[in-house]
């Protein structure tokens, strides 16, 4: 549906991933050939998928990644998303570059757990700013996004012209008969300017390579830790060396991701990080896992091979561009139901009693 509701610039944004887009096939290769080891005669009739999160409980076993641009996929945009988090209790987390400001989208939903993602921009004092700001508007955790010096190469949206925000061109123009409710929405609602910055009329590339500070290491954590007192999670991280230093550092959870394979084309799979990760660290650090989940089964997987968490990016983007907040509510039904489903096939009661156990990985190309 969400392919037929809204240009395909918008759609390609989405559902790409950088350069030849074979990390993202990669990840998602691994959840679709990955094998369950499921019991019988199990007492499965009270499901429970809470988990607890950052010392708090969370109803189900996912949240919402931060995503930008989330106004261009439908105008209802992040307030909905957050609207949705808030009436099915899960953290709903607010990117940089989203196009709702952090203030607006704590009075859009005050009852939601916020979270806020942090690109840091060249200009620190900006960033000091908008982590102040967060902080004021009840944001409860600051993610740093790590995996993103520079902005990956989206071979889509080159080819699309992808420009934010979208502008009417000859070319626009004639796209835009065929998908008048978004353009007639897009045109008549609030125009798009981020949450962090003023409107910014030039591809995401730029955007990033011109405002991100690439200076950044991990010394920088201590800067960070020093505006942000509460919890904070790192996210984008790919590699053992990495899950063992930003622990030591103190961070509260990491996030093994690839951004949705948008960053660095061929970076290893989280999911098969993530067993290695969990021996290293025990249960110093939560460990969450992003990138390519799309089903229950991916949850379930994820869950059992040792995260805390998981990350939603497009699957409620998908939804937000079929249907607006209705489509956001129905993914993540969908995604609950089959989370429930394929627990209790598995004979398992809570989410938190799934172990490495009920999950083989696929053998790695190459290995015997
Ligand atoms: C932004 O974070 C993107 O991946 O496009």
């Amino acid at each position: 549906m969400a392919r037929r509701r809204v240009p395909r610039s918008v759609f390609d944004y989405v559902d790409g991933a950088a350069d030849r887009e074979r990390g993202l096939a990669r990840t998602r290769a691994v959840f679709e050939n990955l094998e369950f080891r499921p019991r019988g005669l199990r007492d499965v009739s009270q499901p429970d998928l809470s988990v607890r999160v950052l010392g708090q409980r969370s109803s189900l076993p996912f949240a919402f990644a931060p995503t930008g641009f989330t106004r261009m996929m439908h105008h209802e945009g992040e307030r909905a998303m957050a609207r949705v988090a808030a009436t099915r209790s899960i953290p709903y987390a607010l990117s940089t570059l989203g196009t709702t400001t952090p203030e607006d989208v704590a009075a859009a939903a005050p009852d939601a757990r916020r979270w806020f993602q942090l690109y840091v921009w060249k200009d620190r004092a900006r960033s000091k700013d908008l982590v102040q700001r967060a902080k004021a508007a009840g944001f409860e955790a600051l993610i740093l996004t790590i995996d993103s010096a520079v902005v990956g190469m989206r071979r889509r949206d080159v080819r699309n012209g992808f420009a934010m925000p979208p502008a009417l061109t000859v070319r626009t123009v004639l796209n835009a008969a065929r998908y008048p409710r978004w353009w007639i929405n897009f045109l008549t609602t609030e125009p798009l300017t981020f949450a962090s910055l003023q409107s910014w009329n030039r591809p995401l590339a730029e955007i990033g390579n011109t405002l991100f500070d690439t200076t950044m290491s991990l010394d920088d954590l201590a800067w960070l830790r020093g505006l942000w007192d509460g919890p904070l999670v790192v996210k984008g991280v790919m590699s053992l060396e990495d899950v063992e230093c930003l622990t030591a550092a103190g961070a509260d959870a990491l996030v093994l991701s690839t951004h949705g394979g948008r960053q660095l084309d061929l970076s290893p799979v989280p999911l098969r990080l993530l067993p290695q990760a969990r021996d290293l660290v025990g249960d110093r650090v939560e460990l969450w896992l992003d990138s390519g989940i799309t089903t229950g089964a991916d949850i379930v997987a994820a869950h059992a091979l040792g995260a805390n968490l998981t990350l939603l990016g497009r699957a409620p983007l998908y939804g937000l561009m079929a249907a607006g907040q209705s489509g956001v509510e129905r993914a993540i039904d969908i995604l609950t139901a089959e989370t429930q489903r394929q627990m209790q096939l598995l004979g398992v009661r809570a989410i938190t009693d799934l172990e490495p156990q009920h999950v083989m990985l696929p053998p790695q190309a190459g290995s015997c």
